[in-house]
C-alpha cells in the first residue's frame, strides 16, 4: 500500500527518512529505549538505521507494519517513531521517542492519532488494538492508561527472549477495543 501522511494537533506524521539516521541511531543507543526495547541490536548503528529505514518504505509496500516519522508540526524537529503492526494474529502497536522530546505528550496523541486512523479505516482485526509494555516501563503504561487501553494481564513474550537486566520473560498486554471504546473518540477532538 501507499504511504500515508497524517496529521494531528503538535504533530507530522511522515515517513521515516534518510535524514533520520543520526536520530535513530541516538535514540536506539539510549540506555532507557535499550532496556525497554531488548530486541535492539547494542551498539545501534548507522547501518541498523538504514536498514530500519529501508524496511519501513517495504513494510508499508506490503501492508504489513505501518510506521511513521513523528515531526514537531511547528519545526519539523524529529521526535519519534510509532508503528501500527498488521503482521501478527493480533494488530498492536509500538513506539519510541527521542531522550530529548520525551514528556511533552507527543506520544500519547501519536498513539491516539492512530487508534483512531486505524479503527475509521476498519483495518483493525476483530476491532482490537494491542500495547504490550514491560511492568516497571511507567511512562509507557501511562501513556496506554492515557490513551484508553485497558489492562488485560501479564503475557509471555511472543519472541522468546529473557530480559538481560530483570530475567523477566511477560509483558503487560493492554487492549482497546473499538466498539466500546470508540465514543472516547469524540473527547480526543482537541489533539486530531
Ligand atoms: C514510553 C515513551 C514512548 C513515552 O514517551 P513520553 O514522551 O514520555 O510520552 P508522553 O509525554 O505522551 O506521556 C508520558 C506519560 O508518562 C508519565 N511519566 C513519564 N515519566 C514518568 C515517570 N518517571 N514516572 C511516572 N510517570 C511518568 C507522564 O506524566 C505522562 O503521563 P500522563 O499523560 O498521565 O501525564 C518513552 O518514554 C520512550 O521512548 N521510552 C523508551 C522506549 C519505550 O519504552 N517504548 C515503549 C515500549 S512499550
Amino acid at each position: 500500500m501507499k504511504f500515508v501522511a497524517l496529521l494531528s494537533k503538535n504533530l507530522l506524521f511522515t515517513e521515516v527518512l534518510q535524514q533520520d539516521v543520526s536520530n535513530i541511531v541516538e535514540a536506539c543507543n539510549d540506555e532507557v529505549t535499550r532496556y525497554y526495547l531488548v530486541t535492539l541490536p547494542y551498539p545501534y548503528t548507522k547501518d541498523d538505521a538504514i536498514e530500519f529505514i529501508d524496511n519501513s518504505a517495504k513494510q508499508w509496500e506490503a501492508g504489513s507494519v505501518l510506521r511513521w516519522a513523528l515531526r514537531c508540526r511547528t519545526t519539523e524537529e524529529f521526535i519519534g517513531v510509532v508503528e501500527l503492526r498488521y503482521d501478527c494474529k493480533f494488530d498492536s502497536i509500538g513506539v519510541w521517542c527521542a531522550p530529548k522530546m520525551r514528556g511533552n505528550g507527543y506520544i500519547t496523541e501519536a498513539i491516539k492519532t492512530i487508534v483512531k486512523w486505524s479503527v475509521e479505516q476498519k483495518w483493525t482485526k476483530n476491532n482490537e488494538i494491542y500495547y504490550a509494555c514491560m511492568p516497571q516501563n511507567i511512562p509507557s503504561a501511562s501513556v496506554a492508561r492515557s490513551v484508553g487501553f485497558k489492562l488485560l494481564g501479564a503475557k509471555q513474550s511472543h519472541e522468546p527472549y529473557i530480559h538481560r537486566d530483570t530475567g523477566m520473560t511477560y509483558q503487560y498486554l493492554y487492549s482497546i477495543y473499538a466498539p466500546d471504546d470508540i465514543e472516547q473518540f469524540s473527547s480526543w477532538s482537541e489533539y486530531l
